[in-house]
């Protein structure tokens, strides 16, 4: 696994992989990697000819009172995983050969921005369009993959990449649970057992909707009742948002009629998780 630092080196390396064996695939992280990390690299290893993967703790899609700091990062762990996967360029770069000094260029999917965790999170999904756009350049890549846990951040991924016609196919890849169904998360790490129990609420109440909702129920508003019950049982668990949405365009629907996207986001102590399904028929 060849380990770039700069640009300039991770450019000329995909572009060397890309030439001797076609498809480029690249699996775009913070690090602290997990199961659901390495679903995404074995994905992109099934559909391609050779792996890029990036690790970089983007500082820009953290607001000022976040856990940037704290992040967790492991990168020798990370770098060992990647190696048994077989991944072939790992491009793992400073915050400042990733935003040269006096920066002043944004990648914003305006209305989708604001949606779901950009409405509790402003300018977090700025800086993720902004860093994932640079990624697509530096790299090259002729399909990138990304977790359905992240759902809002897929949608404006998918969109950039139609808006600004990116040659690249986006690959959204399943949530991967743990054996209790809490979603793979790398701040599961900040969870103490307590909260590791009651970060459960967040799948619980995704259940009892797709209960509902195979029982019949398709009235948005009944079905967030159904959910508000669960989270009324756990009350040290502070819901963010839990929401019912078309899955590209984030907007509100009434009646479950399509493909829907079910997201919740809440504190567990002062953990922000996030989780979701898609109701289909
Ligand atoms: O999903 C993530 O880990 C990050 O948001 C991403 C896509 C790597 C951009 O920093």
């Amino acid at each position: 696994m060849k380990i770039c630092a700069t640009v300039a080196e991770t450019r000329a390396a995909c572009r060397r992989a890309h030439t001797n064996s076609k498809r480029l695939g690249l699996v775009p992280t913070m690090g602290a990697l997990h199961e659901g990390h390495l679903s995404l690299v074995r994905a992109a290893k099934a559909q391609c000819d050779a792996v890029a993967v990036s690790i970089f703790v983007n500082p820009t899609q953290f607001g000022p009172s976040e856990d940037l700091a704290k992040y967790p990062r492991q990168f020798e762990r990370d770098c060992e995983l990647l190696k048994k996967e077989g991944v072939a360029i790992l491009f793992a770069p400073s915050a400042e050969e990733m935003y040269p000094k006096g920066e002043v260029t944004w990648v914003i999917v305006e209305g989708l921005s604001e949606r779901l965790d950009g409405r509790s999170r402003p300018g977090h999904f700025r800086g993720v369009t902004t860093v994932v756009s640079k990624l697509f350049h530096i790299v090259e890549p002729d399909a990138a993959f990304f977790g359905q846990k992240d759902a809002a951040q897929s949608a404006l991924i998918r969109r950039m990449v139609r808006d600004l016609n990116l040659p690249v196919e986006i690959v959204i890849c399943p949530i991967v649970r743990e054996p209790d169904g809490l979603a793979m998360s790398s701040r599961n790490a900040y969870l103490s057992p307590g909260e590791r129990l009651r970060a459960l609420a967040l799948q619980r109440s995704l259940r009892r909707v797709e209960e509902e909702f195979r029982a019949g129920e398709k009235s948005v508003s009944s079905l967030i009742a159904a959910a508000s019950e669960v989270f009324a049982e756990e009350p040290q668990v502070r819901l963010d948002y839990f929401e019912i949405v078309h899955p590209d365009t984030l907007d509100p629907v009434e009646q479950v009629s399509q493909p829907t996207l079910v997201a919740v986001a809440a504190y567990v102590g002062c953990t922000r998780l996030i989780d979701n399904i898609v109701l289909s028929f």
